[in-house]
């Protein structure tokens, strides 16, 4: 290494994604069945890529405002009053950004300073973690159980609870568990956020996939209103992860902050793209209807068949992601899908990519067809023919 020394130690001793390392293998083999990635499968709709063909050829290919067009932000706004009854003012509280990805590190990086500490409930997404180590603060993880459904209760919040605690992340419904968090169970815990005085950055972009019962915002709860950033964006509500186009709804102090990074590494997010997303948001909830349909009857059709074959799945009530216990093999996470890969080419992520909390786990993604998904079951029940207990 030439670079050793003169590079930033915090950059050189990120671990890479998990994900990312094992599908670098994955596509190096023929033939391979991936269930590995959490990206709708469904090509945009139509009227949605239309607007963004439109845009290009009506030349709107400038920069827009740093916030993003108002016409959107509007939209988006509206959206989460009609749809989670959470009230945002689209000039004060609103931010367009490049997907969630930049609404996360940018939000982050606002709050957080050095020395501090932020609460991950692990398994996690993979891209918090990493954030939070670059803004030079300290991951303190809050283990999450599958008996509990993988939610946030308040005697592990106040177990992890310090005076360095400035945030807490919550991703519901979660990558990669698809647990979710009612307002019953978020009515637990907001006292705790309150009088603690940390702030809550909530990752929903998931909330269009909540398959029991309707999505509630934790923004919801006034009392903790001012202290909550939300994250959301198009990737996977509207099948439009290319697009790169995600928000931020938050008070306007927090917002004003955060803007002045976006306004230095951004600018703004893609003018063609910011058009297709005014279309999604204001005229796409029977494409949301659909797909959510489908991930519905994917939802049950893998879950009843990886218990059927052995592997212990609880229900996810969100997300596209199935969470299922390798425990009965005795193999460890990561030796259970590098066996899966050689010996069946069928990819899945090991649940310790997400935490140690993942460890015994495995994540499936079901953004598949069903006769991917059928093919995949064939395999895994092969495979546990040899290894199953
Ligand atoms: C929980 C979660 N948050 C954020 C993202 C980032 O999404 P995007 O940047 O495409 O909006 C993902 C993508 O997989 C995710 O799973």
């Amino acid at each position: 290494m030439i670079f050793d020394e003169e590079i930033n130690q915090v950059v050189r001793n990120l671990k890479p994604s998990g994900i990312r390392k094992f599908f670098d293998i994955a596509v190096k083999k023929k033939n391979v069945i991936s269930l590995g990635v959490g990206e709708p499968d469904f090509i945009t709709p139509w009227h949605i890529r239309e607007e963004a063909i439109n845009a290009i050829e009506k030349g709107r290919t400038f920069y827009t405002g740093n916030k993003g067009l108002l016409e959107l932000r509007q939209g988006i706004c509206s959206y989460y009053k009609r749809r989670f009854n959470v009230e945002y003012d689209p000039e004060d509280n609103c931010i367009v950004t490049v997907g969630g990805s930049e609404a996360i590190d940018i939000a982050l990086r606002t709050i957080i300073k050095q020395g501090d500490e932020v609460i991950l409930p692990t398994p996690a997404y993979v891209a918090y973690a990493a954030i939070i180590e670059m803004a030079g603060a300290k991951v303190v993880e809050l283990e999450l159980k599958e008996e509990e459904g993988f939610k946030v209760t308040p005697e592990a919040l106040k177990a992890v609870l310090t005076p360095k605690s400035k945030a807490i992340i919550l991703n519901y419904p979660g990558n990669p568990t698809g647990g979710i968090m009612t307002r019953e169970d978020y009515a637990k815990i907001v006292p705790l956020i309150k009088e603690s005085k940390i702030f809550v950055l909530t990752d929903e972009i998931y909330a269009e996939l909540t398959y029991e019962g309707k999505h509630c915002s934790i923004a919801e709860f006034d009392e903790i209103k001012d202290r909550t950033v939300v994250i959301n964006g198009f990737s996977k509500s509207y099948s439009m992860t290319g697009y790169r186009v995600g928000y931020i709804l938050a008070h306007k102090e927090l917002i004003d902050m955060i803007l002045k990074i976006h306004q230095y590494v951004i600018m703004c997010a893609t003018t063609p793209c910011q058009y297709a997303a005014i279309e999604a948001i204001n005229n796409g909830d029977k494409d949301v209807e659909e797909m959510f349909l489908s991930f519905k009857q994917r939802r049950n059709y893998i879950v009843k068949e990886l218990n059927r074959i052995g592997l212990k799945t609880h229900m996810p009530q969100g997300a596209f992601y199935v969470f299922p216990s390798i425990r009965c093999t005795g193999l460890s996470s990561e030796d259970f899908c590098n066996k899966l890969l050689e010996e069946e080419n069928l990819a899945v992520v090991p649940g310790d990519a997400f935490g140690k909390a993942g460890e015994g786990f495995v994540r499936i993604s079901y953004a598949y067809s069903l006769d991917q998904i059928k093919k995949a079951i064939e395999k895994l029940e092969d495979f546990l023919k040899k290894y199953g207990k």
